[in-house]
C-alpha cells in the first residue's frame, strides 16, 4: 500500500514507518528537512518537503498526519501558541486541500489528536462521546480535529487518533523523566490525584495498523490503555523500577510558577477509556503500567 506521512521522523512516525516497511507499504514522508528523514526513517522512505513536490496523479491510499511542533518544550507565549497551533491545524487543511486535488482520493485520512481534547475533569470517567474540555489543548485538539474532518465530505473515511501519554522506544515522555528520578528528583506533581492516560507505543501503533487494515473503523477513537493511572500511582511505579525514592512531591504552584500556562498539560486530570477500541474487538498487548516501564527500561 502507498502511504503518506506528516510527522514521520518523530518519535511516533519513525515507530510506525518500521512496521509499515516491515508489511512492504511503500513510505512517503513530508518532512521540513528532507534529509533527517533518510537519517531517522532509513532509505527505504521517500521525502518531500512541501506538498506541491508530491504528484496529484499517485495513488497514495492511506494519509497518516503526525506532524506537529512539541507542545511542552517552551513557554506558551502567543507566538508559541501559532506556532503549535499552525503546525497541525494549518499543515492539516493543507493536506485535506492535497486530498481534495488528488485524481485517485486517498481512501483513509488517519489524524492525530490527544487526550488533552477533554481539558481537565477530575475523576469522570471519560469515553469518546465525553464532553471537549477548557484551556489551550483542548481547543488545540478540537481544531485540529476539525480541520482533519474537512476529508469526510471528499468521501474519505477519517480516523482520528486522541493519543494519551505514550510510553515506549527511545523517546517520548519516559525519557524526559528519567534523569530526574535516578537523581532521586522524581515525586508526585501537585496533589498526585490527576489521571494519567498512557498507552504502549507497541499499542499505538497496533491501533494505526488496525486503522489502515479495518474498513469499518472511522471516527474518533481514544488511543489509550483501559488501565490509566494516577499521577502518584504513575510516580510510585516509575520510582519502584528504577529503584530510587521520590518523596519530593511538587507543589502545583510551583509548577505553574515555572512553567506557566503549560503546567495544565501536568495537574488535568484526564481518566480516559479506549471504549470505541475495546467494543470493536481490539486487543490490547499492553494493559499494565509496571509491565510497560519494566520493558521500556531494558529496551
Ligand atoms: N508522544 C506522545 O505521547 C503524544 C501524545 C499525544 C499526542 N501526540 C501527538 O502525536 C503527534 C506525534 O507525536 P510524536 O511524539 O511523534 O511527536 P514528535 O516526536 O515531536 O514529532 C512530531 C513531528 O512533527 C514535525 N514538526 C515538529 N515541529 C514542526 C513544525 N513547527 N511544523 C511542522 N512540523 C513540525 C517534525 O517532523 P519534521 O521535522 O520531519 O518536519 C516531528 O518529527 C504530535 O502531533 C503530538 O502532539 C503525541
Amino acid at each position: 500500500m502507498n502511504i503518506l506521512i506528516t510527522g514521520g521522523t518523530g518519535f511516533l512516525g519513525q515507530a510506525l514507518i518500521r512496521q509499515l516497511l516491515a508489511r512492504g507499504d511503500s513510505v512517503t514522508v513530508l518532512s521540513r528537512h528532507a534529509e533527517t528523514v533518510v537519517k531517522r526513517c532509513g532509505v527505504a522512505v521517500k521525502a518531500v518537503e512541501r506538498l506541491n513536490e508530491l504528484n496529484a496523479e499517485e495513488d497514495f491510499a492511506v494519509v497518516i498526519n503526525l506532524a506537529g511542533a512539541p507542545i511542552i518544550d517552551s513557554f506558551w507565549t502567543s507566538p508559541r501558541k501559532q506556532l503549535i497551533r499552525e503546525s497541525r491545524i494549518t499543515l492539516t487543511e493543507q493536506l485535506v486541500d492535497f486530498m481534495a486535488q488528488c485524481s485517485i482520493k486517498p481512501r483513509l485520512l488517519i489524524s492525530g489528536s490527544a487526550i488533552g481534547y477533554y481539558g481537565d475533569q477530575g475523576d469522570s470517567v471519560l469515553n469518546e462521546q465525553s464532553s471537549m474540555g477548557a484551556g489551550f489543548a483542548a481547543q488545540l485538539c478540537h481544531d485540529w480535529e476539525q480541520a482533519a474532518r474537512r476529508a469526510e465530505p471528499l468521501g474519505i473515511r477519517v480516523c482520528l487518533l486522541r493519543t494519551g501519554l505514550v510510553i515506549g522506544g527511545d523517546g517520548g515522555f519516559l525519557q524526559r523523566l528519567l534523569l530526574p528520578f535516578r537523581m532521586g528528583l522524581g515525586g508526585c506533581l501537585g496533589n498526585g490525584r490527576q489521571w494519567m492516560s498512557w498507552i504502549s507505543q507497541d499499542d499505538w501503533v497496533a491501533i494505526v495498523l488496525a486503522m489502515i487494515d479495518q474498513a469499518q473503523m472511522h471516527g474518533v477513537y481514544n488511543a489509550t490503555a483501559p488501565n490509566p493511572v494516577t499521577n502518584c500511582e504513575f510516580t510510585e511505579t516509575l520510582a519502584r523500577r528504577l529503584n530510587r525514592p521520590a518523596w519530593l512531591p511538587i507543589p502545583a504552584v510551583f509548577l505553574k510558577y515555572g512553567l506557566g500556562e503549560r503546567s495544565e498539560l501536568l495537574l488535568s486530570s484526564q481518566r480516559v477509556l479506549p471504549e470505541r477500541l475495546l467494543a470493536q474487538g481490539f486487543s490490547f498487548q499492553h494493559t499494565q503500567l509496571n509491565t510497560v516501564i519494566t520493558l521500556s527500561l531494558a529496551g
